[in-house]
């Protein structure tokens, strides 16, 4: 579909699912409660769990956030558009909805030419990633109409360049807390804004973001680390994603070469595939410990989440 069919479905208060740098996003007018309820209806989102508002540009804060801390502003500048989601004290008037009654709202600028676009036509879209809930984020739009069929509208925008979804940075009090880890690290970000930034606790009890307690970016195919504790596998119906070692005698065989941008790009496709191939096991080699490279803190938690074994 064209970006101005996109813009009137929007104004008329419609969904629509739009590309960006991080995964496909599934938008609704901000300022429209009703919109944004579709938004859950469609996915089969939990109503508490809230969504990121998408802004085009930095003066569009305001209309959402009761205020800026300095060294936040310095993000903002620094890291938007970006992978980077920010939560703020919000504005009362912000749609309950979006912000699923808590005190506080998510803002992103996304870095995707055609999101962009559409933002500044249509002004501030709620988007969550525009995924039934617990599959895999879309990371192209094939994913979404998969999902959602083949006459859902949205904006073919390629294949998303990063691939996970946006750091997830708590400003509303301090210490700046990072509440999901993207391709932003802590130690990246404390370096911009010359703040301390600290992971959310493990084990700390009410969840401070609602969709850690989700199950989520779980595909059918049961994920397992590969490693010794792995037995009786039906190699013709696994796939082994590797990044260091090339075994023997896997028919479905990815191996990602030491190239964690590319395996953080396709990992949801990867995912994805070997549903649609009906495979029934995903082999991922064990992360490097150490971390040589941003994107394994993220790579490690979305793989962590989907090897999850269901009790
Ligand atoms: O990269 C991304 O962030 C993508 C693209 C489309 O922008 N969006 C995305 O949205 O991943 P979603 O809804 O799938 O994940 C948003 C996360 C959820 O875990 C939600 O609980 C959290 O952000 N979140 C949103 N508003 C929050 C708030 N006010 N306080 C704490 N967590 C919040
Ligand atoms: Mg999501």
């Amino acid at each position: 579909m064209k970006i101005h069919e996109a813009v009137a479905l929007i104004q008329r208060g419609e969904v629509v699912a739009f590309p960006t740098e991080t995964v496909y996003g599934l938008g609704a007018d901000a300022h429209n409660p009703e919109a944004i309820q579709k938004i859950f209806k469609v996915k089969g989102r939990p109503a508490d769990n809230p969504l990121i508002i998408h802004l085009a540009n930095l003066q569009e804060v305001a209309e959402f956030a009761l205020e800026v801390p300095k060294p936040a502003r310095q993000l903002m500048e620094k890291c938007w558009p970006g992978p980077l989601t920010l939560i703020f004290k919000k504005k009362p008037g912000v749609p309950d909805t979006a912000t699923a009654g808590l005190p506080t709202v998510a803002l992103r600028i996304p870095d995707h030419p055609v999101a962009l676009e559409l933002l500044r036509q249509t002004g501030p879209l709620a988007a969550p990633s525009a995924n039934r809930s617990g599959s895999p984020s879309p990371t192209k739009a094939e994913h979404v109409r998969r999902d959602f069929g083949d006459d859902f509208p949205v904006l073919d925008g390629g294949m998303s360049n990063i691939g996970l979804e946006s750091t997830v940075l708590d400003v509303s009090e301090t210490p700046f807390t990072i509440l999901r880890p993207g391709k932003y690290t802590a130690g990246q970000l404390s370096e911009i804004c010359g703040e301390n930034i600290v992971r959310i606790p493990k084990t700390s009890g009410k969840p401070r973001s609602p969709g850690i307690q989700y199950t989520h970016y779980k595909p059918r195919a049961s994920v397992k680390w590969y490693d010794s504790t792995v037995s009786d596998i039906d190699k013709s119906r696994t796939l082994l994603i590797t990044h260091t070692r090339n075994p023997d005698n896997f028919p479905h065989h990815i191996h990602m070469n030491g190239d964690y941008e590319k395996f953080a790009r396709e990992l949801y496709d990867l995912f994805r595939t070997a549903d649609y191939q009906s495979l029934s096991l995903i082999l991922i080699e064990h992360l490097p410990e150490h971390p040589i490279h941003p994107l394994l803190e993220a790579l490690q938690n979305r793989i962590d989440k989907a090897a999850v074994q269901e009790p």
